[in-house]
């Protein structure tokens, strides 16, 4: 798949975009090496902080599914000026399946730039940080 096709893909869910109170519609394609899409769209909520983004909801949508690694590009498609960059609790639950995930950020005019999420959350917290732990362990720390 091209990743002007991903990007068309992530741009038709912004309407299933469930958006009463930004009205800002954001769509978003998850690749999979092996070709598989996996989309979402934002999806908000009177309780304005239990919205959930297009870019999560996609990774959630792939990690049910039962794909928790291979993850090759990800598009994500808003309406407005601006490229529409993954925000900073999308970048790092992205960080835990795909740290080096190439990410496509498009605005509505269909232009895109391309940046690494290792380049958009440098020295990231992932699985790996969990490991080097040092010394006792107790029930407190
Ligand atoms: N939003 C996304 O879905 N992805 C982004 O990368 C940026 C922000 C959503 C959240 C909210 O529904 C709306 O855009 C305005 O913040």
């Amino acid at each position: 798949m091209t990743d002007q096709e991903l990007i068309t893909r992530a741009v038709q869910m912004q309407d299933r975009s469930y958006v009463p109170y930004s009205h800002f519609p954001v769509g978003a394609a998850l690749l999979c090496e092996d070709g598989t899409v996996f989309t979402g769209c934002n999806v908000e909520n009177a309780a304005y902080g239990s919205t959930i983004c297009a870019e999560r909801t996609a990774l959630v949508k792939a990690v049910s599914e039962g794909r928790t690694s291979g993850f090759a590009a990800l598009a994500i498609a808003g309406r407005g000026e601006d490229f529409c960059w993954p925000c900073g609790a999308c970048r790092q639950m992205l960080y835990e399946f795909a740290p080096g995930l190439r990410i496509l950020a498009v605005r509505g005019d269909g232009a895109y730039r391309q940046a690494s999420l290792s380049e958009l959350l440098p020295s990231g917290f992932g699985p790996a940080s969990l490991k080097k732990q040092r010394g006792e362990k107790s029930n407190r720390v």
